[in-house]
């Protein structure tokens, strides 16, 4: 897209790395939620696991809290094996444990759920792909067999499965490639010559739902899908989710191996963002309020896509639940409602408090590295707002 100095980058209006570097984020994107005396949290206590000193942490509720801190200043050790290990019981619904690693955690009766979004695969089998990992899938099929066609012919749900059945293509048994072994070679993966990728047999593909048949919508983009069953908003709903997190790219069935570490973290968060909409049309049932985990959620995602991860947390947030995000990227960090600050160095000279507080806050923490570090950041979105007629 281009190349050359950073100045010429920025220079460069069709470069979306260009378009960042000269116009960085300003923050905060939306108003910061306040958290004032009163506000609902956990209270951790006497965290003490690796290098922890014996800290008393508050977690904010339904707030977006960033935990930061140099490497080895103990986050993960904080949010991922004190908070979130002690937490797991409630998934369960077990009993309450002997806290390890702290002497207690308060609150925890106001967390109905708690959960790790991270970048590991969504599922290691081919046969697994965005529409039926997220669960629209069955929706798609369902309407298959509302068709006219499917009715004469009698076809269940389950022939438009592509897994099972007597529906799929029988010689590639619905994957859409053949997998070619090779004497002293890796295997080679060809697309199926059968069904031509279609992974259907010919029958099932006979029946269309406007114009398409099944073979034809697992091979759509979500851009296109989004307008496709915009009629249905149990399909599209989803589909517009993933449009909104930079996904419209990727096709409903693309094999879920295939798809990059921050692809697949997406595709976990939009699967949450279904439920937040679930919650709120399950009327009159309490939303189960979850506490959402991200170790260093940023790692390999451009800056556009780092705004897009954002825009994820804050609508967690903003459907009721809490989200605790370890990070060192300071765009995430600038958007925080809450920061925890861990240090001051790493190792044994870490694992202590250098603040707790809002970033404006922060900034003038001297003591802390993160506050140093975000003080450019935050000046930017507060200089932007200076040139702003009142
Ligand atoms: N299982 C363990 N046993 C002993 N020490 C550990 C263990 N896990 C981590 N530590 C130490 O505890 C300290 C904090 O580690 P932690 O993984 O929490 O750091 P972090 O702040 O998440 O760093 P990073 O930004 O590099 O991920 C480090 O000095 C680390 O070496
Ligand atoms: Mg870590
Ligand atoms: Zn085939």
């Amino acid at each position: 897209m281009a190349e050359g100095s950073a100045a010429t980058l920025s220079a460069n209006a069709e470069s979306v790395t260009g378009r960042f570097l000269a116009q960085p984020m300003r923050h905060p994107l939306k108003p910061r939620r306040a958290v004032a005396a009163g506000q609902p949290q956990l209270l951790l206590r006497g965290a003490a696991l690796h290098n922890l000193k014996n800290l008393d942490v508050p977690v904010p509720l339904g707030r977006l809290v960033a935990v930061t801190g140099v490497s080895g200043s103990g986050k993960s050790t904080l949010a991922r094996d004190v908070l979130l290990a002690n937490l797991q019981f409630i998934n369960v619904r077990g009993s309450k444990p002997s806290w390890q690693g702290c002497s207690s955690i308060e609150g925890w009766q106001q967390i109905d759920r708690v959960l790790e979004v991270d970048q590991t695969p969504i599922g290691k089998t081919p046969r697994s792909c965005p529409a039926t990992y997220i669960g629209f899938w069955d929706v798609i099929r369902r309407l298959f067999t509302e068709t006219l066609e499917a009715k004469a012919r009698g076809y269940a749900a389950a022939r438009f499965s592509f897994n099972t059945g007597d529906g799929r293509c029988p010689a590639c048994e619905g994957q859409g490639l053949r997998t070619i072994e090779m004497s002293f070679l890796p295997d080679v993966k060809v697309p199926c010559d059968v069904c031509h990728g279609q992974r259907f047999n010919a029958e099932t593909l006979a029946v269309t739902w406007r114009g398409r048949n099944i073979g034809e919508v697992l091979t759509m983009e979500v851009d296109e899908a989004v307008d496709f069953f915009a009629s249905m908003p149990a399909i599209s709903h989803p589909l517009q989710l993933l449009k909104d997190v930079g996904l419209g790219y990727l096709t409903l069935g693309q094999p879920s191996p295939t798809l990059s570490g921050g692809e697949a973290q997406r595709i976990k968060l939009v699967t949450e963002l279904t439920k937040v909409r679930d919650d709120i049309t399950r009327r009159g049932n309490k939303a189960p309020h979850t506490l959402y985990v991200l170790d260093e959620p940023t790692v390999g995602l451009h800056m556009a896509d780092v705004e897009k991860l954002i825009r994820v947390l804050h609508r967690l947030v903003d459907g009721g639940h809490s989200v605790v995000v370890i990070e060192h990227d300071l765009d995430v960090v600038a958007e925080a409602d809450w920061i925890v600050d861990l240090g001051p160095e790493g190792g044994e000279r870490g694992g202590g408090i250098v603040a707790q507080c809002s970033p404006e806050a922060l900034v003038r923490v001297a003591a802390s590295h993160t506050g140093t570090a975000l003080r450019p950041v935050l000046a930017r979105g507060a200089a932007a707002k200076a040139v702003v007629p009142a």
